[in-house]
């Protein structure tokens, strides 16, 4: 893998774990970091953030999977990230396809969280991913285009470590099927030319370009040693210790 980039790894746990296995599961993941390697978060469900939190000393990054585009008021429901920031979070993924295509989320909401991040000093990690039809009709890159460019134009990056973008195949999530790492690289390949061209070539070479969908122990390290692949975000081998610490040192190899 270039070494240009950092790698990030994100453990998405989504609308899983308890109280306790929470607690227990973020302590291991703790725990088993190495004192160098990867960027590693891992993104609880908002009500065990507490219970989560990374000691001090820790490098382990706490995560939200949303938060509201909005500083405070009449929001019903939504989290803002004034409370993150209190509850120890420092990223947040944004524009999940559970959100953006399951709850319909619209771009310009996306685009306004994104910024909200970002602004509050967070790392933002935007996905963005095409559905099966999409893939059939050849419309990955066009796809992941739009979304790119819905999401950035007019976002100012301050900071290029603070925004990640994960490309995840919306057909691939969840489902046991990943993309090949030579289709994942040349997607990949294609949204840093996005970023290229809207952001500039500075940016497009220090911005994390990060895979997910059925990332596991088995294909992680042949998806990340493709060059503009630089790193992982991991839903259900997230939620074992042991498999999602395995991947960390599959991005350290
Ligand atoms: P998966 O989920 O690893 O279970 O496919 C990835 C994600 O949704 O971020």
């Amino acid at each position: 893998m270039t070494q240009k980039r950092g790698p990030f790894i994100g453990g998405n746990w989504k609308m899983n774990t308890t109280r306790d296995g929470a607690a227990a599961l973020a302590a291991a993941v703790a725990d088993g970091l190495h004192s160098d390697g990867p960027q590693v978060a891992i993104y609880p469900p908002f009500v065990w953030l507490h219970a989560t939190r990374p000691p001090k000393d820790s490098r382990l990054l706490l995560g939200a999977q949303d938060c509201s585009p909005e500083k405070n008021g009449a929001h019903t429901g939504d989290v803002s990230l004034e409370m993150l920031e209190e509850c120890g979070v420092s990223t947040v993924l944004v524009g999940h396809s559970e959100r953006r295509h399951g709850l319909k989320e619209p771009e310009g909401r996306i685009a306004a969280k994104l910024r909200a991040v970002l602004g509050a000093g967070m790392i933002g990690v935007l996905c963005i991913g095409e559905t099966l039809d999409e893939r059939e009709a050849g419309e990955t890159d066009q796809v992941n285009e739009k979304q790119l460019r819905s999401a950035l134009e007019g976002t100012k990056i301050v900071r290029k470590d603070h925004l990640v973008v994960a490309y995840e195949p919306v057909w691939a999530i969840g489902t046991g099927k990943t993309a090949s790492a030579g289709d994942a690289q040349a997607a990949h390949e294609k949204i840093r030319s996005v970023l290229d061209d809207l952001l500039g070539s500075d940016a497009a070479t220090a911005i994390r370009i990060i895979y997910g969908g059925s990332m596991k122990p088995g294909n992680a390290e042949e998806l990340m040693s493709q060059p503009d692949i630089d790193g992982g975000l991991i839903g259900g081998a997230s939620l074992k210790a042991e498999d999602f610490l395995a991947i960390v040192d599959a991005a350290s190899a």
